[in-house]
């Protein structure tokens, strides 16, 4: 079996960090600690941090959305996922209206199998919950499919308080969890009817017609169906002080709630939906970017280990994709990139500007989500025993974000032009060296990830 040794750089975990060196072999972590005289091949990385891969749980690649389909498919995506340390993708397969569970996921292994360069697992995206819908929750268990998102808004997507009732009631049986899009549709629907019909086409029209107050709403309903249910339950991609503020309450009560929330959120705000269409149009997401005191609010809790997870919410469009929607904002598709500059970011605005831990980095970016999703101790840790995920990190390091040297096929960044420090040198996948110097090396080496119940 090949052998390589890591030797003497400063091993991350979620509890510390620590200098030793790491003997891999094969596709597995052997070996944490001094290792001497083995016969290996032998990487000095004195100097460098080393991460457990990252994990992303909340990517959409080859999402039919909007009459159109999102820029990243799994092998462009999942090179921009390599390209930003993340070693594992959580993709949300989708059930079109009419579909069973089988169809969306048989679809989504047929769009991720031999494209994609990193491991991937995949929630399922209920949209139409039936009485055969309901039969199926074993085999998706049985398949290694063990967490669910459920929408409260979007027409294709949206479920009433009675189904996500069910759903969560269902999954309870099994040991899964459900994790929610918290938007108040009714009141959004009419504000932006209200806005159109004002003449208000602008993408500056967009975080207008989405207050905080119709997350922090949805937030609140959804953990009083999980109390209702008395299931577990996951808000994805909060956004504002008054949802986290929801969330705070709901735990209060007793709700066991887990939170995540996205660099976008925690980093930009919708002043960029004043500037020019092409520019505005790449922000539009929903939620939508917040306000300062969002941000602020939401790097607090993270600060006091509140939120669980840091994700990205990757879901890309070119500008001329976005531009279906010139003249109505409503018909801008919706999403951005994000999966390749989450770790630098995380860095450069967490760690660097002492808002949270390097430990603290690695537990929201890979032990956190390995194991809110069953995949620990498999992946999110350096550890005897563990996929041999590392990312190989100069803390030295520094760059500048530019669509020009991204992986995304969506050709901008929301972050173009800025700074930041640390650099992903190399990136090993079960074992082989996958991303090194700026470019993938070893493509389409992705394998799925069947996952066991949620453990955080
Ligand atoms: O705008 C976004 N976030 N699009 C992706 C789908 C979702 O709601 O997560
Ligand atoms: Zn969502
Ligand atoms: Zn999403």
């Amino acid at each position: 079996m090949k052998k390589i040794l890591f030797k003497g750089g400063s091993i991350v975990t979620a509890k510390g960090i620590r200098r030793a060196d790491v003997l891999v072999s094969g596709d597995k972590i052997v070996t944490v600690g001094r290792v001497m005289g083995v016969d290996a091949k032998t990487l000095n990385v004195s100097g460098k941090l080393i991460f457990p891969g990252f994990i992303d749980a909340h990517t959409h690649f080859d999402l039919e959305v909007s009459d159109t389909v999102t820029a990243d498919r799994f092998d462009s995506g999942s090179a921009s996922a390599l390209a930003g340390g993340v070693t594992t993708v959580v993709d949300f397969a989708t059930q079109n209206k009419g579909e069973t569970l089988s169809d969306a996921l048989n679809n989504w292994h047929m769009k991720a199998f031999a494209n994609s360069s990193c491991d991937y697992a995949f929630h399922m995206a209920i949209s139409d919950w039936r009485e055969d819908v309901k039969a199926e929750l074993p085999a998706m268990f049985e398949q290694g499919v063990t967490s669910f998102k459920v929408y409260m808004i979007y027409d294709a997507m949206e479920l009433c308080d009675r189904e996500i009732y069910e759903i969560m009631t269902e999954l309870k049986k099994y040991g899964g969890i459900v994790g929610c899009h918290c938007e108040n549709s009714g009141i959004i629907g009419k504000l932006r009817e209200e806005a159109l019909a004002c003449g208000e086409t602008a993408p500056s029209a967009h975080p207008k017609t989405r207050p905080d107050y119709t997350e922090a709403e949805a937030v609140r309903r959804f953990t009083t169906i999980a109390k209702a249910a008395d299931a577990p339950c996951i808000i994805v991609h909060l956004s504002t002080a008054q949802g986290y503020e929801e969330v705070r309450r709901a735990r209060e009560n007793g709700v066991k709630v887990y939170a995540e929330t996205c660099p976008q959120y925690l980093l930009l705000d919708d002043s960029v939906y004043s500037k020019p269409f092409d520019t505005a149009a790449g922000y539009v997401c929903s939620p939508p970017l917040r306000k300062s005191a969002d941000k602020k609010a939401l790097w607090e809790a993270l600060k006091r280990g509140r939120l669980d997870t840091v994700s990205t919410d990757h879901c890309s469009f070119t500008i001329e994709q976005k531009r279906a929607g010139k003249g109505d904002f409503t018909r801008i598709p919706n999403g951005m990139p994000g999966v390749e500059t989450r770790a630098i970011l995380m860095y450069t605005y967490g760690v660097k500007k002492h808002r949270i831990s390097l430990s603290r980095m690695c537990a929201y970016l890979s032990e956190n989500p390995a194991r809110l999703y069953g995949m620990y101790p498999r992946k999110g840790i350096i550890k005897a025993g563990s996929d041999a995920d590392l990312v190989i990190f100069d803390p030295k390091g520094s760059g500048t974000i530019s669509a020009k040297t991204d992986h995304s096929a969506c050709g901008y960044n929301p972050y173009e032009g800025v700074r930041v420090s640390g650099k992903i040198e190399k990136v090993f996948l079960r074992g082989r060296l996958v991303y090194s110097g700026g470019e993938v090396v070893l493509p389409h080496s992705g394998r799925y990830i069947p996952r066991g119940k949620y453990n955080l």
